[in-house]
C-alpha cells in the first residue's frame, strides 16, 4: 500500500510541473516557453498560401514592428518604466499581446524591429493556433493558454494535414478568444481596452455574431493548397487601418427644423449618427489615441462658407467632446524625463466640432495617450453598436446673408492618432491621416 502511495506521489510530483507548465497565462506565463517550440509563419506559407499572404497584410503581422507601436513602446512605455520601475510589468506586458512569443520566452524588452529577431513575427499563426483556452472568468491581459506542439487547433473537425495534427477547438471561434488581447486592464485597475466587453453588452452578442463574422468573414475557398473547397475564414483582420472598413461605419442624416426661413431667422439643424456596421463602440480598442469628429459647414447663395459649432448638451465632462484650443498630454514629459513639458494641443481639429471619444486621464487628471498611466476615464461619448446619437446645430443667420438657397454639409471623420501627438512623436503621417467616414447634406431657402 505504502509503495502504491509512494509511486502515486512520485508520479504526481513528476507530472505536476508539466501540468503547471501548461497552465500559466497572462503575467505568470512570462519566460515559460522557448522560441524553438513555435514554428515560424514561413513554415505555414508553403501550403496555406492565401492565408499567409492575408496575414502579412494584416496588422497582426505588424503588431510589434509597426512604426507607432515601436515609438510608443520604446520611447514612452519602456522609457517610463526605466524612470519608474512600478511600470515595468505593464511595459513587459505590452509584448504579451503585441509579440506573444517574445513575452512567453522572456525576451523582454525584445530587440528593436530593425534587428530582425523572432519578436518581429508579432501575432503569428502559431500564437493563435496553439491557444487551448483562457485562464480565469474574463478574457483580459493575454490570459490565453498557449500549448505549442505538432497539434494545431482549428475550427473544423477531422481535417488532415501532412505537416501537423489538427483538432477542432471551439474556443478559437468565440469572441472570448479575441478578448484575451482585445480587453486590457492597466496597473490602476482601469479597463483601457474593452472591445469584447462592449460587444458582449451589445446586440451582436445576443444574436450570436462573434468578431470573426466581420473581421474573418467566411467564403468558399481552399484553406491550403491540397485542401478541398469549403467555407474558409479569411485572415485579413481589417480594422482601423483599412479606410474601407471605417468608411460608412457610421451613417449620417441631416435635416433642418424649418425649410424656409427669413433672412433674420435662426436655423436649427439636426444630424443623426447611426452605428450600423460595427459590433462594438466606435472608436474602440486604442480609444486613448482615436477620435471621430463631426464638422458642419454652410454655403450661402454667393458661395461663401461658414463653420457651424455644435450646440452644447450640458452633460458632465462634455468639454472633452467639443474641440477646443487647450493643452493636454503633459505626461509624455513624465515618461521622457521632462516633467516640465507644457503639453500639446488636445484635439488638432476645428474648434467647436463635436468629438466622439472617451478621454483617458493621468493621475493628475490631464488627458493622456499613455494607457498604462491612466488613472481614470472621462465621459464615454462614443457611439455604441446600433446606437443613434443626435447632434443639434443652432445658427443665427449672419446679417448680410443673401436670399436664396443655403446648403449644409456634415462631414464625419476618423483619426487613428490625434495629430499633435503624432507630429510631436514623429509618427509617420498615415497614422494621423484624416479618414472620411461619411457625409450628409441638406438645404434651406432664405427669403426677404
Ligand atoms: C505541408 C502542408 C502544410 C503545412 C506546411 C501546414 N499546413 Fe496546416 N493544414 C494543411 C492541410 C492540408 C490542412 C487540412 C485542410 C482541410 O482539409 O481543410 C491543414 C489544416 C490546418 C488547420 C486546421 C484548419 C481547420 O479547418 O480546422 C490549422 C489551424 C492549420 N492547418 C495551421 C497551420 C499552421 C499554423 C501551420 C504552420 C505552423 C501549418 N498549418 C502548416 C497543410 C499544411
Ligand atoms: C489572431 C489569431 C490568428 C492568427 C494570427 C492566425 N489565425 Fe488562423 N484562424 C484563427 C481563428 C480564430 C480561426 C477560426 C475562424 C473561425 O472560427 O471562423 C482560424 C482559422 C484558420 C484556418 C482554418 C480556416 C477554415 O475556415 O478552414 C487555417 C488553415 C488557419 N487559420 C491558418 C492560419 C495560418 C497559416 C496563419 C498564419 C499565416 C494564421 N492562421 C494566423 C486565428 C488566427
Ligand atoms: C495574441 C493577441 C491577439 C489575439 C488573440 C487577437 N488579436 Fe486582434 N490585435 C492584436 C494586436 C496586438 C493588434 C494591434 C496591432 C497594431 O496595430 O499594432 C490587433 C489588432 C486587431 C484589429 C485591428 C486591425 C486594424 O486594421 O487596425 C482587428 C480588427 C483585430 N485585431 C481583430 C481580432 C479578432 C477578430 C480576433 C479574434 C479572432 C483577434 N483580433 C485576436 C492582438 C490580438
Ligand atoms: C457587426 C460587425 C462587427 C463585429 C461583430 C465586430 N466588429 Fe470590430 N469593427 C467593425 C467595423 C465596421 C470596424 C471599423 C470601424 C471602427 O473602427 O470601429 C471595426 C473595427 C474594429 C477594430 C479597430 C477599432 C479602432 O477604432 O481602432 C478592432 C480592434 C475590432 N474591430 C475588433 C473587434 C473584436 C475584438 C470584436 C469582437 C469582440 C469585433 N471587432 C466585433 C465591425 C465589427
Ligand atoms: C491586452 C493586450 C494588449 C496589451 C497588454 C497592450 N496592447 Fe497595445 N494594442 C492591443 C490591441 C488589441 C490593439 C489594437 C486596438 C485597435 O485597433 O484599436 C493595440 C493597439 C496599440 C497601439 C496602436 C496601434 C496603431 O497602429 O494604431 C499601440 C501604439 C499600442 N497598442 C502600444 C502598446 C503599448 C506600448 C503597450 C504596453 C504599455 C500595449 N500596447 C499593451 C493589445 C494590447
Amino acid at each position: 500500500m505504502k509503495k502504491v502511495i509512494f509511486a502515486l506521489l512520485v508520479l504526481f510530483l513528476s507530472i505536476a510541473p508539466l501540468v503547471a507548465q501548461e497552465l500559466p497565462a497572462g503575467d505568470e506565463a512570462l519566460e515559460t516557453k522557448k522560441y524553438e517550440q513555435y514554428e515560424k509563419p514561413e513554415a505555414c506559407k508553403s501550403c496555406h498560401v492565401d492565408i499567409y499572404q492575408q496575414w502579412t497584410q494584416a496588422m497582426m503581422s505588424q503588431a510589434y514592428t509597426h512604426h507607432w507601436d515601436e515609438i510608443e513602446y520604446f520611447e514612452l512605455a519602456v522609457a517610463h518604466s526605466q524612470l519608474d520601475p512600478k511600470y515595468k510589468p505593464a511595459a513587459d506586458g505590452c509584448n504579451g499581446c503585441h509579440t506573444p512569443l517574445a513575452f512567453l520566452t522572456g525576451n523582454v524588452p525584445p530587440p528593436r524591429p530593425e534587428k530582425n529577431s523572432r519578436a518581429n513575427e508579432s501575432v503569428s499563426c502559431e500564437v493563435c493556433h496553439t491557444v487551448k483556452h483562457f485562464k480565469g472568468d474574463t478574457p483580459v491581459n493575454f490570459n490565453y493558454i498557449s500549448s505549442p506542439g505538432r497539434l494545431k487547433y482549428g475550427n473544423k473537425p477531422g481535417v488532415v494535414s501532412p505537416h501537423h495534427d489538427t483538432e477542432l477547438n471551439p474556443f478559437l471561434s468565440t469572441a472570448e478568444f479575441c478578448g484575451t488581447c482585445h480587453n486590457e486592464k492597466n496597473p490602476f485597475g482601469i479597463w483601457v481596452k474593452s472591445t469584447q466587453l462592449e460587444w458582449k453588452e451589445g446586440p451582436y452578442a445576443k444574436e450570436g455574431v462573434p468578431c470573426h463574422r466581420c473581421h474573418m468573414p467566411q467564403a468558399r475557398d481552399r484553406n491550403a493548397k491540397m485542401a478541398e473547397e469549403s467555407m474558409v475564414s479569411q485572415h485579413l483582420f481589417h480594422g482601423a487601418h483599412d479606410p474601407g472598413k471605417v468608411a460608412g461605419a457610421i451613417e449620417l442624416r441631416m435635416h433642418p427644423e424649418e425649410r424656409e426661413l427669413r433672412f433674420d431667422d435662426t436655423v436649427v439643424l439636426k444630424v443623426q449618427l447611426f452605428n450600423g456596421k460595427a459590433g462594438h463602440k466606435i472608436p474602440t480598442g486604442s480609444v486613448e489615441d482615436r477620435i471621430l469628429w463631426l464638422h458642419v459647414t454652410a454655403t450661402d447663395a454667393n458661395g461663401k462658407e461658414y463653420h457651424l459649432p455644435v450646440d452644447k448638451k450640458g452633460f458632465a465632462g462634455e468639454e472633452y467632446t467639443i474641440a477646443a484650443d487647450v493643452l493636454a498630454y503633459q505626461d509624455i514629459g513624465i515618461a521622457q524625463g521632462n516633467p516640465n513639458f507644457p503639453g500639446l494641443p488636445r484635439d488638432g481639429v476645428p474648434v467647436g466640432d463635436r468629438i466622439f471619444r472617451m478621454p483617458y486621464l493621468d493621475p493628475e487628471g490631464r488627458m493622456t495617450i499613455m494607457q498604462w498611466f491612466t488613472k481614470t476615464l472621462g465621459v464615454d461619448y462614443r457611439i455604441g453598436p446600433r446606437e443613434t446619437k443626435i447632434e443639434t446645430f443652432t445658427w443665427k443667420l449672419p446679417a448680410d446673408i443673401p436670399v436664396g438657397k443655403i446648403t449644409f454639409k456634415a462631414q464625419l471623420n476618423y483619426q487613428k492618432l490625434v495629430k499633435p501627438v503624432a507630429d510631436y512623436l514623429k509618427v509617420p503621417a498615415d497614422e494621423s491621416e484624416i479618414v472620411p467616414v461619411n457625409f450628409a447634406t441638406t438645404w434651406i431657402e432664405v427669403y426677404e
